[in-house]
């Protein structure tokens, strides 16, 4: 992906890693629109980072992105790359029997991945009226190796990964490159209260090596910074056993 001259639109761009990507982005040459359900976090955003425009987006609800997808061309004929970001992740004890339980899965599902799902497919027309653009999902180590803490996060990421890896194989003859983004522990607000584990990254570190992957491989499929190297590639190294045990210690 050309890291200038874009138009992109970043979901959950008002706060960590959405927020990082957004204003790196922002600073390398490239009009950003961001969209999440928190009008103050994002209007903070692009009060720091005059130029930034935002939008309301609830991904959990089907006829919000089916609007936006419909404004946005319009506010923004460039649009030519979507950075699925937004997300949640609970913690679920399933042997709770706890009534909210089914609730908690089911809106996860819903914002991790029928989310970007919906949203890539109300914006596929546009981005296929590009010269180039991008897709580009923010899934997770874990989608690798689950949290055994987090079963339906660790799911929809290992879905999006899925289907990240589908939709790159069916925009092939496309000019829209899929790119997926794999992060390992960063520490945002979806860190707090949470244990971090040795490979724990600042934003800033995760942010500045994502940025130099992202110029140093335009063409990469996949970008892994070196801290979720060993949980990504956990399989094809032969050692799945013993990361699932440092994940889920
Ligand atoms: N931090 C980590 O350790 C880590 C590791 C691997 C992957 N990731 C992934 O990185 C992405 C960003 O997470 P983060 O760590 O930056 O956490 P974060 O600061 O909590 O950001 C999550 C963003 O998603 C947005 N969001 C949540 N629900 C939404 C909804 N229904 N509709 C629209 N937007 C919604 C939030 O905005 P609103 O609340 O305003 O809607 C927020 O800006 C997520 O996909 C996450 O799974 C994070």
């Amino acid at each position: 992906m050309d890291l200038t001259g874009n138009t992109i639109l970043v979901t959950g761009g008002g706060s960590g890693i959405g927020r990082g990507l957004a204003e790196a982005l922002h600073r390398a040459g490239n009009r950003v629109v961001i969209a999440g359900r928190r009008l103050e976090a994002l209007r903070a955003v692009a009060e720091a980072n005059p130029g930034i425009e935002y939008l309301r987006l609830d991904l959990a609800e089907p006829d919000g992105i089916g609007r936006l997808a419909a404004e946005l061309p319009g506010r923004h004929p460039g649009l030519n790359v979507v950075v699925n970001n937004a997300g949640v992740m609970r913690t679920e004890d399933l042997l709770t029997g706890d009534p909210a339980l089914p609730e908690i899965a089911g809106m996860t599902v819903a914002v991790n991945l029928l989310g970007p799902m919906r949203l890539t497919a109300a914006l596929l027309p546009t981005l296929l009226g590009q010269p180039r653009a991008a897709i580009v999902n923010v899934t997770s180590a874990l989608a690798f190796v689950p949290k055994a803490l987090a079963p339906t996060y660790s799911a929809t990421k290992a879905g999006l990964h899925a289907y990240t890896q589908s939709l790159r194989r069916q925009l092939r003859r496309t000019p829209i490159q899929v790119i997926e983004i794999i992060p390992p522990q960063v520490e945002t607000d979806m860190l707090a209260g949470r244990e971090r584990g040795p490979t724990a990254m600042s934003l800033k570190a995760f942010v500045a090596e994502t940025m130099s992957l992202l110029r140093s491989q335009p063409d990469a499929d996949e970008i892994v910074v070196d801290a979720a190297k060993r949980v990504r590639f956990a399989v094809r190294d032969g050692h799945y056993d013993d990361v699932f045990d440092s994940v889920n210690p």
